[in-house]
């Protein structure tokens, strides 16, 4: 009869023991040659077991590296008759000796590889299943069923690794602002839900039936009250709630360091922000970053970059030829209102399927197509569109893109956000597929004078570009309502490797301004104060000037720890679909508290609790 592990677990389980006065006397990962013949006691997981000659190998593991264990029937028979229960993930204690191990049996790519530790006594501290995926870096299993056992995928050292360099990142953030004389203040999560902003997270509240919390997007009133509360410095690490569509860098709760200061403009935000990132990448990353960080405006992050986030850790800038091929033979570039190209040196030799992958890439921002032209010589231009450009045309295109033999060009001409979006993100792209990017590279800047506004086509109305409590440029008042679509704002976003890792503004202070900007965004005095009202009473008694930023902690680890995707920075983030595959959050509450709290779902509520999402891999 075979016995299934599980068999075996429950078995095993007979042996399981409390530590009693045992004391760990190192980690898994401090044992050296240095410390040969010493008595120690480790604790741990068994990583791997095997058996060999008589003798019973196990690598503990935890979580700062693994030690080599031995069993042997000569030392302690005892200890080595039990061990042969012993599987993947159990968790024991051992006492023992440390000694060399044998000739030609080390380990180099171990910190512990030249020792191992023979066991005079263990014990069974728990068993364990067989996990779903092996505890390793390199893991077969897909993220869904990673997510289902989070905990274990926590477990992998690679996942350790982050979040040791998340909690770094948290400490050197607290000594920076606190050396620079900020004060930690919490603000609530039960807030009023207010317009303006990503969708809310609602909370029923039971004690005032009909009403609902929202829970924060950000502090921003909050942070925006304690300056008139005169705390003049503050900084919070704080969750924030966002209910909007996810992507690789966007989760429904993350976290930010978030902070706001008085009698500041925005040079002092940006040197206080510029201070904490370098003290950051000093203490955590070992690493001397110049400053100030370069600054660019807004229009000429779109004008070079496509884009409000540029990487700039290589070239290929968006080039304008709107008035150089006014007219041209060929139609589409003759009317556009807007027409670009770059060019990617040396691309000449780029296949047919890869300009195809192009163009399909380039359609997620509305491009119809993208027009190429390759350089093959002099005056050979291979391409379906250079037969209708004039030589007048083809002079100015290779002199503004300083086009070379072997080069080739991609052009997009339309409306200017679709031609700016399509080739500023192409042009990212290119560089990631064709290998032109310096992954070593940490590429700071600020992009400053944004917008105060942007048009809304769904709405049909301006929206705040940052949010509506950002300050107008000094001149740009009467533009709110003149001239909208050109006022400018007192708002700059930090940068890092085409990253929005944080954003701020200086805010309005003024009560009188204030409701000029909600009457700019179309909000009548009357819903002004009725949403907004505790505001405008605020900024009534002496508000003194003020401005601030927050970092999204979570994208700026996830940079720093070199991952793709926040979720893996993140202990228990959700799918894309906002689930929770551990939890199986969000689930269905029964009718009791549904009434509890004056509510009634619109279809049948009383179905049994059911998983929203299913692990895949199962
Ligand atoms: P903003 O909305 O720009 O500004 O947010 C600040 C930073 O937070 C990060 N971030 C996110 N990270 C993960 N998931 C999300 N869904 C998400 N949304 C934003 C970004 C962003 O730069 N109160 C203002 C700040 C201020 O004006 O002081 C605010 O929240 O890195």
């Amino acid at each position: 009869m075979t016995e299934t592990i599980q068999d075996l677990q429950q078995e095993h389980a007979r042996y399981i023991t409390d530590l009693g006065d045992w004391k760990r006397t190192s980690s898994c990962c401090e044992l050296t040659a240095s410390d040969v013949g010493k008595d120690v006691c480790l604790m741990g997981w068994v990583q791997f077991r095997r058996d060999h000659g008589g003798l019973i190998f196990v690598d503990l593991r935890d979580r700062m590296g693994l030690t080599q264990v031995v069993f042997s029937p000569d030392i302690a028979p005892e200890a080595h008759k039990s061990a042969v229960i012993l599987r993947l993930e159990y968790v024991i204690a051992i006492k023992g000796r440390v000694r060399l191990r044998p000739e030609g049996m080390t380990n180099p790519n171990l910190k512990t590889g030249e020792i191992e530790v023979v066991v005079h006594e263990w014990k069974l501290l728990n068993t364990s299943k067989t996990p779903p995926f092996v505890i390793e870096d390199r893991c077969e299993a897909g993220e869904n069923l990673r997510l289902q056992y989070r905990y274990l995928d926590l477990r992998r050292p690679c996942m350790q690794k982050n979040f040791v360099l998340r909690h770094k990142i948290m400490q050197a953030v607290r000594r920076s602002l606190d050396e620079q004389g900020f004060y930690e203040v919490e603000t609530p999560f039960l807030t009023k839900s207010t317009p303006e902003g990503a969708r809310d997270f609602l909370v029923p509240s039971r004690l005032n039936q009909g009403s609902f919390y929202a829970l924060p997007q950000s502090p921003q009133l909050f942070k925006q009250l304690l300056m008139v509360s005169g705390f003049e410095k503050y900084f919070q690490i704080v969750r924030c709630f966002r209910d909007e569509d996810l992507r690789a860098d966007r989760q429904p709760e993350f976290t930010q360091i978030d902070m706001e200061l008085s009698f500041v403009n925005e040079e002092d935000v940006m040197n206080v922000a510029e201070k904490l990132m370098v003290k950051l990448f000093h203490d955590v990353m070992g690493r001397d970053l110049p400053t100030p960080f370069p600054r660019m405006t807004w229009d000429e992050a779109m004008r070079d970059y496509g884009v409000d986030k540029p990487d700039t850790r290589f070239g290929m800038k968006l080039v304008e030829l709107t008035d150089a091929v006014r007219g041209s033979g060929f139609k589409l570039f003759a009317s556009a209102a807007m027409v670009k190209a770059i060019k990617v040196d040396g691309g000449e030799s780029l296949t047919r399927k890869e300009i195809d992958a192009f163009t399909e890439f380039v359609r997620i921002y509305g491009a119809q197509g993208l027009a190429w032209i390759k350089i093959k010589s002099e005056t050979e231009w291979q391409s379906p569109i250079a037969k209708f450009l004039s030589d007048e045309e083809r002079k100015a295109i290779k002199e503004r893109l300083d086009a070379k033999v072997g080069d080739i060009l991609f052009f997009q001409a339309g409306e200017p956000d679709m031609v700016n979006a399509a080739l500023g993100n192409l042009r990212v792209h290119i560089a990631e597929k064709l290998g032109l990017i310096d992954h070593d590279k940490f590429n700071f800047l600020w992009v400053v004078e944004f917008p105060l506004f942007e048009y809304d086509k769904e709405e049909h109305r301006y929206v705040a570009c940052h949010h509506p409590f950002t300050s107008p440029m000094p001149g740009h008042l009467e533009l709110m309502t003149t001239d909208p679509a050109h006022a400018k704002a007192r708002a700059y976003d930090m940068v890092l490797n085409g990253n929005e890792v944080g954003g701020g503004s200086i805010r309005i202070h003024s009560a009188h301004t204030q409701m000029k900007m909600f009457e700019a965004l179309g909000f009548t005095p009357e819903r002004a104060e009725e949403q907004f009202g505790f505001l405008f009473h605020a900024l009534e008694f002496g508000a003194p000037p003020h401005g601030g930023l927050a970092f999204g902690l979570d994208r700026l680890v996830m940079l720093l720890a070199g991952c793709q995707s926040i979720r893996d920075v993140i202990a228990f983030p959700k799918t894309q679909k906002a689930t929770c595959l551990m939890t199986q959050a969000p689930n269905r509450v029964s009718g009791a508290q549904l009434r509890e709290l004056g509510l009634k779902l619109r279809e049948p509520a009383e179905k049994p609790a059911k998983a929203p999402e299913q692990a895949k891999e199962q």
